[in-house]
């Protein structure tokens, strides 16, 4: 499993993988990740897993066909280790090498080393993370193109590297967090193919929390803010890597706050007791109230359990539960429910016809039952409605995050194919594993020539006709 873990040096491109079974011939475009491929810098090391240098991994499909390439993005922080063994800017958990800026320079530059997601925005692939810095790179290629000139002034530091589209306009909507005295969340949104940020609302705050996603319907963005807060000043004083400014601060609660999409008012900000997650699985309006799902973790422990030395080791890990919160617009406070007794995480859904709306079906990485003494090593099908599940699971295999695709025809929510890079500890190579999504039956299997290190988030692009 280690190997989920360690760096990646080649940059390889093979036309025609091997392939065991059947690849739906329907199935015509490519499968785009993104995550950590290096881990050292010279003598020095990343310490944890958000922390590693982006590399992105392409799988095309065609007539029943996959090929493979991977890359990394060529961005300042990536040349910067490559060419002086030195880290030049700040990661989540990893300070700058300060011989760089001197010791008046304390205060890290926010990294463009974006190595959390994939964006299609317009005619553009941008790769993404929890810096507003936006990296383009050729869809066909995975060459580098440069940071993103937005054509407007959001100020900010931080960011989320899962934007939604709105699913009414198609807008894509995301925030973008300005640290100062009074800190400010600004909600945004971006009109297809337009790269201006127009501010839809605005949410102050003396202490703002660490939220790696949120979530949208088709009437509203909810911020769900995680007790795992930071005072702004402790950046200048500190002298400590990002994340290790914030704290834990469970007598906070979580806060819901709900804001209409349209006027961008605050209709609901409700708090429950404490918890913490990466990722939202999805939202819907109902009657008087919105249902926001989330793989929820008790704590903020995760965050500790994911530095390298830990995950590496024989370190526990936390595990995510998929939990249904209700907020009643009325001022009623909010409900919540467990969905499954299995553990949920990275999860998926059908996205563009159920973002936002009521549905059925999620796909996640789990724990094979719900063991901690290992990394996430299933795939699980989750019924939202009847908290019935399905899993994909092999021993001594770790699966990623699970993207589906629907079919042409698809008439039901769950007819289509899911894809994941899964990593075969033992061979110390990986393959991109397709599901039925209806069945979660193994229709195919496309063997890498290498271990892809554990990845974060990936998008299907269809091919263009
Ligand atoms: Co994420």
């Amino acid at each position: 499993m280690d190997a989920g873990f360690r760096t990646l040096d080649a940059e390889i491109a093979v036309d025609d993988l091997a392939v065991r079974g059947e690849v739906p011939r329907w199935l015509a475009g490519s499968l785009v990740r993104n995550g950590p491929a290096r881990f050292e810098a010279g003598t020095r090391s990343f310490r944890h897993w958000f922390d590693g240098l982006a590399m992105l991994h392409r799988f095309g499909f065609a007539d029943g066909a996959v090929s493979y390439r991977n890359r990394f993005l060529e961005t300042p922080s990536y040349r910067s280790v490559r060419d002086t063994g030195k880290i030049a800017f700040g990661e989540f958990a990893t300070d700058p090498c300060r011989s760089i800026f001197g010791r008046f320079f304390t205060r890290p530059k926010i990294t463009p080393n974006a190595n959390v997601n994939v964006l299609a925005a317009g005619d553009e692939s941008w790769a993404i993370t929890e810096t507003p810095l936006a990296v383009e790179f050729d869809p066909r290629t995975l060459a580098t193109v440069g940071l993103v000139d937005y054509r407007d002034s959001v100020p900010g530091e931080v960011t989320t590297a899962h934007p939604h589209r709105a699913p009414l306009t198609g807008d894509l909507v995301n925030y973008v967090l300005k640290f100062g005295p009074r800190s400010v969340y600004r909600l945004y949104r971006q009109r297809p193919g337009s790269r201006t940020r127009e501010v839809l609302a605005e949410l102050a705050t003396d202490k703002p929390g660490y939220l790696h996603s949120f979530a949208i319907t088709e009437r509203h963005v909810v911020l769900v803010i995680f007790p795992l807060v930071v005072n702004p000043l402790s950046f200048l004083v500190r002298g400590k890597p990002f994340i290790e400014n914030y704290r834990w601060r469970p007598d906070r609660g979580t806060r819901f706050v709900v804001f209409d999409l349209e006027d961008g008012s605050v209709v609901a900000d409700a708090r429950t007791d404490a918890f913490f997650a990466f990722h939202h699985i999805n939202a819907y309006d109902a009657e008087g109230r919105v249902v926001v799902d989330i793989s929820a973790y008790p704590d903020a422990g995760v965050v500790d359990a994911l530095y390298l030395d830990r995950v590496r080791g024989d370190a526990e890990l936390p595990l995510p539960f998929p939990v249904r919160y209700e907020v009643d617009l009325a001022g009623g406070g909010v409900r919540e429910r467990r969905l499954a007794e299995e553990a949920f995480e990275l999860p998926r859904i059908s996205y563009l016809p159920h973002n936002g709306r009521d549905y059925r079906y999620a796909y996640g990485v789990g724990a094979h039952r719900n063991g901690r003494d290992d990394f996430f090593n299933q795939l699980v099908k989750l019924d939202v409605r009847s908290g019935r599940t399905r899993m994909w699971h092999e021993p001594g295999s770790y699966p990623g995050e699970p993207v589906f695709v629907a079919a042409p025809d698809a008439r039901a929510e769950d007819d289509g194919v899911v894809l994941s890079v899964v990593l075969d500890a033992a061979a110390g190579r990986s393959g991109l594993l397709v599901l039925d999504a209806s069945t979660f039956a193994e229709l195919a299997r496309a063997d890498v020539p290498h271990a892809i290190p554990f990845g974060f988030h990936g998008q299907f692009t269809a091919r263009q006709p």
